[in-house]
């Protein structure tokens, strides 16, 4: 297997006082509502990505109920090269901790990218119906698991972005304008809004790619699904940012850049936003999912993501579930995480499921119970 989360303790982590596992390739988390199923799958995200994923709660919520910190602790590696102890833990009124071997990091963002993961949640839908805002964070997501540049230029755009917005505000109060300091602004953001256009175009090429090979697959018909992505029209962001001048300042921001990008999804030329039915936007989520899945393993030269599947059922079918199952546990996979209510439809599901995971099932998966 490629590199892997073998084992994870949580300590005060939410509804867990002390909870430990050691982990196959394939995990099923089962038990009724409310038992802790996502909570496991948020403490994994935590270890990935040093934050939450599924609950957008204060991060201190996070702390079991009267306790005042929670630790999460896990070991990822391969069995060749050895694992890597990685700590995550918080304490009432001081900041979040994260360490790699017992080492701090000084900054979370040099994390970023070593556990490589994809989740697949019911929340997901706001990437399809949400706004752009939604869009840019999964582009963001993707591409600081690849990109240390990128996630740096998305910083710096952000901070010249706040103070260009600053300057545009004080324009309107004070009616006076430095020119000097609006130019030396621009020329800072249009450098790193280019670098970041230039990312967001290579990516949604592949995306766009993966997303047809999915969708075809996973709806086993006709239909074309397609991603583009929609950003300003003009090779350089300068002279869009000088164009626009007038109007952000009778507006007092910034109305055109990287910050306004969208992506727009298609199935058969049909904005799926508007027009997709319920099955086909949930189908067009988990191709993108799995073309997200795909780009960050081709840029982690071939280091399989973790994939976390949060509540299958609530996006499919049975059958949906079992094609599903048959294309993520295939060798193109990795470790996968998997959380369900019912314990005979995982089991049959899995049963019904054909390809490389019904030959060695046993060795590949294991069904945690959680009471
Ligand atoms: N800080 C906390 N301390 C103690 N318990 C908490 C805390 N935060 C959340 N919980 C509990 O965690 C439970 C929710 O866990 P989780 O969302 O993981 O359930 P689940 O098994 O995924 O359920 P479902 O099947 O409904 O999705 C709730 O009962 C909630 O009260
Ligand atoms: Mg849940």
């Amino acid at each position: 297997m490629t590199d892997y989360l073998r084992e994870i303790q949580l300590i005060n982590f939410k509804n867990f006082d002390n909870f430990e596992a050691q982990f196959s390739q394939i995990n099923c988390f089962v038990g009724r509502n409310g038992v802790g199923k996502t909570n496991i799958l948020e403490a994994i995200h935590y270890l990935a990505m040093c934050k939450p994923y599924f609950y957008h709660n204060y991060e201190e919520d996070n702390i079991r109920f009267e306790e005042n910190f929670f630790a999460i602790h896990g070991h990822y590696g391969s069995d060749e090269a050895g694992f890597n102890k990685f700590s995550c833990s918080l304490k009432s009124g001081e900041k979040k901790r994260f360490r790699s071997n017992d080492t701090p990091y000084s900054r979370l963002s040099e994390h970023i990218g070593i556990m490589p993961i994809v989740v697949v949640s019911p929340s997901d839908h706001v990437i399809i119906s949400g706004g752009g805002d939604n869009q840019r964070t999964f582009i963001n997501y993707t591409l600081s698991q690849c990109d240390k540049e990128y996630l740096e230029a998305v910083k710096d755009y952000t901070k010249t972005l706040e103070i260009r917005n600053k300057i545009l505000k004080n324009a309107q109060y004070e009616r006076t304008l430095d020119n000097n300091q609006l130019d030396g602004i621009d020329y800072l953001m249009a450098l790193y809004g280019n670098k970041i256009r230039k990312k967001r175009h290579e990516l949604c090429d592949e995306l766009s790619q993966s997303v047809k090979h999915y969708y075809e697959i996973l709806s086993s018909n006709m239909e074309t699904a397609d991603l583009k992505y929609e950003t300003f029209e003009a090779d350089d962001m300068l002279p869009i940012l000088q164009t626009n001048l007038s109007r952000d300042l009778s507006i007092g921001y910034t109305t055109a850049g990287v910050h306004k990008d969208k992506l727009i999804f298609t199935i058969n030329g049909k904005n799926v936003r508007n027009f997709g039915s319920q099955g086909q936007q949930k189908s067009y989520l988990l191709s993108l999912k799995l073309a997200q899945f795909d780009y960050i393993c081709r840029q982690q030269n071939g280091r399989k993501p973790i994939l976390l599947l949060d509540d299958i059922f609530d996006k499919f079918d049975f059958r949906r579930v079992c094609q599903l199952l048959n294309l993520i546990s295939c060798e193109d996979f990795g470790q996968i995480f998997i959380t369900d209510t019912h314990l005979n439809r995982i089991e049959e599901a899995f049963a019904h499921s054909e390809g490389s995971l019904s030959q060695d099932i046993n060795k590949k998966m294991q069904i945690l119970l959680l009471e």
